[in-house]
């Protein structure tokens, strides 16, 4: 596989007499992708069942005719409007029961089977045209499935296939009411039929309820993709990827992706800093122009993982986004920076979105490689300096990470059921530990809770596992290298209850240890760690027989181990993060460094890569020196040390 450039391009917002002319300039700068289609519904097929190819087949030929590959994206994010009018009731509705309107995007309710038939004709009939065109480099399905909170959907659609599930599920409604624990507050049901979406109770819902709805609806999501999947397939043999985005839970990517050929996301590393990055101010402040130094890597890792080892960027920041709270400019070199990091991390593409500026509608305020006048906007030179460096340093791919993180997106829903305390997201827990492993220099692997053999890493971290299934917990039992787990790991069982044996729920020949109290806390109150830091957030006091490596102040245990397996009793801050995760790599045998604050590294397929995410040069003789790096790496610099 080769590293690759794109872009995204929308011929239906343009004259037909620019599209030449983009094209040209496109090949020019060096981009060899272009994906179009996503949003074009009501131009391919203006009334129902009434098709116009005249104007797409134009376009591919243009953007074929300049040496361009095409991406072409399945309209099914935008159903146009005269699908509401056929399909009164496809509509998403919000918990509130009150359905979301027309005039966006990704109105859509997934449980709707009259849309998701009309999502799989669409898509049927767009395979039927360019699935066997010699310019097709491949297909995206939907676009972002989940964002705009877009996952759950409590509309008669959901509530009568959410019946269906559960009655699947469970078999009998005895076997329902068990599970649940709903002889608590007289909750019993004597048929499938009257339960409801788990929503507008007066208080909470039962949490075994609220956590078989985010299960239904996940699978809901995987199936309206397979729908479409499969009516590709039966047309073209162009590999299949889905536009996944940044910190979107409410689906499991991993089970997904399974249906697909390789993973793809959405990189808006400043929009994500402004609305969703965990951070305080001065880190915001810190990092406005650059974004966080860890959390587009930590997405490439993942969908790494959810592609099998293939994926790309869709899309990539080119400039200013419109839809954060504030939209900075980013500084000069980050959108090349930002390019090598995917690379580094094993990208076989990174597409810009989007080609030029709409001086129209919802994204007017957003840059493109182009202003809205055609002229070229910073991002461009950047692109096209990348496109000239890649030719030099063509291989994609990425060697085996120095250690290992879990990802489980089940955690994830339980968590968000049960959080215990405002502050616990599973996502921001896992995400502390990445950083640290960053912070570190290591290169991380991300893998989900089903990966089996751990074999290849010397170090694995599964912070937060909610309960264990067969596939980790015989891993773990199995793993000869060393395990850091906990806080909150096998907490509950699959019907979100509390083991009989009480967490973590191991085997005493593995970790001999109980969770006797847990506790959440206030940001402003730590628990201080005997050897500095302390626990924020969450804290668990466990009585063991393992030995104590590390104290709270207060004397109960912080980190405990037991041969290889570590557990640590709380959510640790930074420094003590820091410290716990070092001590464990320097049991496992894996070597770490303390990078300077902004300095990242990773080890890619043909170079160990450096990345300056700060606004000042830093030096790396005297960090780096020993992979070969040398001098001063300056603010959003890259610099490659070859392997
Ligand atoms: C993405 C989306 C694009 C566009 C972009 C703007 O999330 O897929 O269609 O809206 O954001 O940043």
């Amino acid at each position: 596989m080769i590293r690759r450039l794109g872009v995204c391009y929308y011929p239906e917002q343009w004259a037909e007499a620019l599209w030449a002319g983009d094209a040209r300039r496109m090949a020019d700068a060096g981009l060899s992708l272009v994906r179009i289609g996503e949003f074009a519904w009501s131009r391919i097929e203006p009334r129902p069942g009434a098709f116009d190819w005249g104007w797409l087949d134009r376009a591919v030929g243009t953007l074929a005719g300049a040496g361009l590959r095409v991406v072409m994206g399945t309209p099914t994010a935008t159903p146009p409007r005269w699908m509401l009018a056929r399909w009164p009731d496809m509509l998403a509705h919000d918990a509130q029961g009150r359905p979301r309107g027309f005039g966006s995007r990704r109105h859509y309710c997934f449980s709707h089977a009259g849309y998701r038939g009309e999502a799989a004709r669409i898509a049927a009939a767009m395979a039927a045209r360019y699935g066997r065109h010699p310019a097709l480099a491949a297909w995206q399905t939907d676009n972002e499935y989940g964002c705009h909170d877009t996952t759950l959907s409590y509309s008669p659609a959901a509530l009568t296939a959410f019946r269906a599930w559960l009655a699947a599920r469970y078999g009998d409604i005895a076997a329902l009411n068990a599970a649940w624990g709903n002889v608590f507050w007289s909750m019993d049901y004597a048929a499938f039929d009257e339960i409801d979406l788990p929503a507008l109770t007066v208080t909470e819902a039962n949490p075994a309820h609220a956590l078989d709805f985010h299960r239904f609806s996940a699978d809901q999501v995987i199936a309206f993709n397979r729908a479409q999947v499969d009516a590709i397939r039966a047309h073209s043999a162009a590999p299949i990827l889905h536009n996944y985005m940044g910190k979107v839970l409410e689906f499991d990517h991993f089970a997904l992706g399974g249906d697909l050929d390789a993973a793809s996301w959405d990189s808006y590393p400043l929009g994500f800093l402004e609305d969703r990055v965990d951070g305080d101010d001065a880190h915001r402040r810190r990092y406005a122009r650059q974004g966080d130094p860890d959390f587009q890597a930590f997405h490439h890792d993942l969908y790494r993982a959810v592609g099998r080892g293939r994926w790309w960027v869709m899309e990539q920041q080119p400039g200013p986004v419109n839809w954060a709270p504030r939209n900075p400019d980013p500084l000069p070199g980050m959108v090349r920076l930002w390019a090598w990091e995917a690379f580094a991390h094993g990208a076989e593409a990174v597409s810009f979105f989007r080609w030029r500026q709409a001086p129209f509608a919802q994204e007017q305020m957003h840059s493109g490689l182009l202003r809205p006048d055609g002229a070229p906007a910073p991002g461009l030179a950047e692109a096209a300096q990348v496109a000239r460096e890649i030719a030099q340093a063509p291989q994609a791919g990425a060697p085996p990470g120095d250690v290992a993180l879990v990802f489980d997106y089940e955690s994830a829903w339980g968590w968000a059921v049960q959080p215990q305390g405002r502050d616990f997201d599973y996502f921001n827990l896992v995400f502390a530990f990445y950083r640290a492993m960053r912070r570190a220099g290591l290169s991380v692997d991300i893998l989900p809770p089903d990966a089996g053999d751990l074999s290849a890493w010397r170090l694995v971290a599964a912070p937060g596992v909610m309960r264990w299934r067969a596939p980790l917990a015989d891993a773990l039992a199995a793993y000869r290298g060393v395990a850091l787990i906990g806080p909150r790991a096998g907490a509950k069982t699959e019907a979100m209850a509390i083991p009989a044996g009480l967490p973590p729920g191991l085997p005493r020949n593995l970790l001999d240890a109980v969770v006797a109290r847990v506790e959440s806390l206030r940001p402003d109150m730590p628990e201080p760690l005997a050897a500095g830091g302390a626990f924020t957030l969450w804290r668990e006091k466990v009585e063991t027989r393992a030995e104590v490596l590390e104290c709270c102040a207060d004397g109960w245990p912080a980190v405990i181990a037991q041969g290889g397996l570590r557990y640590v009793a709380g959510w640790p801050d930074a420094p003590a993060l820091d410290r716990i995760l070092c001590d464990a790599c320097a049991a496992a045998g894996v070597a770490t460094r303390a990078l300077p604050e902004g300095l990242r590294l990773r080890r890619g397929a043909d170079a160990h890569f450096a990345f300056n995410h700060t606004t000042a040069p830093i030096g790396l003789d005297a960090v780096l020196g020993d992979l070969g790096f040398s001098g001063a790496l300056p603010p959003a610099g890259v610099a490659r040390a070859p392997r």
